[in-house]
């Protein structure tokens, strides 16, 4: 049964307000934004470790700059994200600690390894590819500090899948072994890309509560759709071949039909059992300890310039 102010909330939700910090909200509400904004900031942090590896390995001195900027505006994005998260209450630190503590998550497809330069392609292409399409909706997400800073994002991410699919182009185009690199990075990434639109709708703990808030705009198996209906041509254009036998036109659904991923390796990798989980926990503990020093001298510099008399 609503109290009265969920009701009133509700009616604001139902006809298109924008929810804003100091605006009343149900627990549940914050609660879940608190989820799903902290983890989407962890992912956003994390995801610059994959492609980070590759910094120094990429092919031309081009390479390497669009691969730098790409992972300095994901830490850039990270921060936009932790301060729409601090308006509901919660610390950066807090933050930091639950997911240091494994309470809290981050996008599952950052547990897998980035073996070669095909993978930066892959990464561009098919993970950016799909977080645009689950960032997308996001900009008409009911709070207004998550959507202002979707916005932001968005921008910024075409540019990372259109750097990303260059890189599949000039090796689908390239000789027998870039070709068979850019198949094997497919092979590799593509059904960990389709579970970062989460469990199936049926699996979903949170969607219908997260959709009746306008947290969540579309259902993960929608923007799944999307995601393959979109990305699946132009795959076809590389003269790649996606990794799924059950892939194909559906003229009357008016998408195509593909098998959906492994949810037992999704549901482990979720559990911390994925390739590349413990490494990727451990780099950002190990970074977060190694940066305390810098941390405490800004602190103690910062209450030095606060106590000091103005001159
Ligand atoms: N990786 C890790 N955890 C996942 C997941 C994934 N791919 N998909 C679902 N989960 C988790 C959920 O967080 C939830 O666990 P929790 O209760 O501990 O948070 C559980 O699985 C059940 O899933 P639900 O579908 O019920 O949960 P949600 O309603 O939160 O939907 C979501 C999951 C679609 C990922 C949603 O949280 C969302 O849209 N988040 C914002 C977008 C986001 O985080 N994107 C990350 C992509 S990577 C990125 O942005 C970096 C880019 O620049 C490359």
């Amino acid at each position: 049964e609503m109290s009265e102010e969920e009701r009133a909330f509700q009616e604001r939700i139902d006809r298109g307000d924008k929810i804003e910090p100091n605006d009343w909200m149900p627990d549940g509400y914050r609660k879940t934004l608190i989820r799903q904004i902290g983890q989407h900031a962890h992912s956003e942090i994390v995801g610059q470790l994959p492609e980070g590896n590759w910094i120094t390995r990429a092919p031309t001195l081009e390479r390497k700059a669009i691969l730098l900027a790409k992972v300095q505006d994901e830490a850039g994005h990270g921060l936009y994200l932790y301060c729409a998260a601090e308006t509901l209450g919660v610390s950066r630190d807090e933050l930091i600690e639950l997911l240091h503590a494994g309470k809290m998550k981050y996008s599952s497809i950052f547990n897998y390894p980035t073996l070669n330069w095909a993978d930066i392609g892959a990464i561009g292409w098919l993970v950016d590819g799909a977080a645009i399409m689950n960032q997308v909706p996001l900009q008409r997400t009911s709070f207004g500090p998550y959507a202002r800073a979707m916005v932001r994002i968005c921008k910024e991410e075409s540019f990372h899948q259109r750097q990303g699919f260059d890189i599949m182009m000039k090796m689908a185009r390239g000789t027998q072994d870039l070709r068979r690199m850019a198949q094997d990075a497919l092979d590799r990434y593509w059904y960990p890309s389709l579970m970062m639109f989460g469990p199936s709708d049926k699996e979903s703990v949170h969607s219908a509560q997260s959709m009746a808030w306008k947290i969540k705009i579309n259902t993960n198996d929608e923007l799944r759709q999307k995601f393959v209906d979109q990305t699946a041509p132009q795959a076809d254009y590389l003269g790649l071949k996606i990794p799924d036998e059950k892939l194909r036109w559906n003229e009357e659904k008016g998408g195509y039909d593909f098998s959906e991923p492994d949810w037992n390796e999704f549901f482990e990798v979720l559990k911390g059992n994925g390739p590349c989980n413990r490494e990727r926990l451990g780099a950002r503990i190990r970074a977060w300890d190694d940066g305390a020093w810098v941390r405490e001298g800004l602190m103690a510099h910062a209450e030095k310039q606060a106590i000091r008399p103005a001159a």
